[in-house]
């Protein structure tokens, strides 16, 4: 079942939930197991090893000496960067030197999520622990490439086509600004929505529960922030292509865009 090709990939865990985690467990093109045992090697994964505590760390540590400059670092998470990164330890070290230990040392870093991309909820106002996303945190130190693939989660369809590009092609995709690739991030979720017509003809629903709302009318009233946000949910959906939020009849909330939880609240407007 191996391809001895497989790039290795290293996966920090840093300030998450593991929703990312549990979204890219449920992948389907590929399914999980075609991903780890043929399409990439995932060598450290807090998560998914059954191994823990000294003899782990080991594995972090000389899986990046063995491939400096080979791996994949994947990142799900924040970086807390108040007083030094205190407020995130893992195994007696801030998650703000372990990034700065492991992200410099790989080919590329892949944000996985909106937490690592910008900072996520844990960034949200007050933000306490200076939570910032992977290359906000690192800035000058990281002067290898990265790719934010946000979402909360994110739709594991992203990611693995990130890694996909990157074994197809050799490169990793083409960015927008916010250093998101452009196959999955390139519209707006409005623009693809299939209620589009109904907020080009005025249809909108004012009420939870309501006529308009069983006839799929548009969302913006209720405080859809499709317009503002870019992602291809339209277009794949989640599991296995089954539905999204604004299909199953709630308004998207903008999770793939920076400050979403400050910048895009109230989520509700009815
Ligand atoms: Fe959890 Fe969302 Fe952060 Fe992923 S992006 S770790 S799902 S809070
Ligand atoms: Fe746009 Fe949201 Fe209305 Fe869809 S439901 S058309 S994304 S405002
Ligand atoms: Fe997120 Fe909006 Fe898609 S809330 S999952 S970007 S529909």
């Amino acid at each position: 079942l191996t391809n001895p090709q497989r790039p290795p990939v290293v996966y920090l865990h840093f300030a998450e939930c593991t929703g990312c985690t549990e979204a890219v467990l449920r992948t389907t093109y590929p399914w999980i197991d075609e991903l780890l045992l043929e399409t990439i090697s995932v060598d450290y994964h807090e998560t998914i090893m059954a191994a823990a505590g000294h003899s782990v760390e080991e594995v972090l540590h000389e899986t990046v000496k063995k491939y400096e400059g080979k791996f994949i670092c994947v990142v799900e998470g924040a970086i807390p960067t108040a007083e030094n990164g205190i407020y995130g330890m893992i195994a007696g070290k801030t998650m703000l030197d372990i990034a700065k230990e492991v992200c410099p040392k790989a080919l590329a870093t892949i944000c996985i999520g909106t937490c690592s991309s910008f900072g996520g909820v844990q960034a949200a106002a007050p933000n306490p622990t200076g939570a910032k996303g992977v290359a906000d945190a690192l800035g000058d130190l990281l002067k290898t490439p990265v790719v934010n693939v946000p979402g909360c989660p994110p739709n594991p369809i992203n990611f693995v086509g990130t890694i996909v590009n990157y074994l197809l092609f050799g490169k990793l995709p083409e960015l927008d600004d916010k250093k998101r690739p452009l196959f999955a991030y390139g519209k707006t979720v409005h623009d693809m929505c299939p209620r589009r017509s109904h907020f080009e003809n005025g249809e909108f629903v004012e009420e939870w529960g309501s006529e308009e709302a069983k006839l799929g009318y548009c969302l913006y009233n209720l405080g859809c922030k499709g317009p503002e946000t870019y992602n291809n949910c339209p277009k794949v959906k989640f599991n296995e292509g089954t539905s999204w939020p604004v299909q199953a009849g709630h308004p998207c909330i903008g999770c793939s865009e920076p400050d979403f939880w400050d910048s895009m609240s109230p989520f509700y407007e009815a």
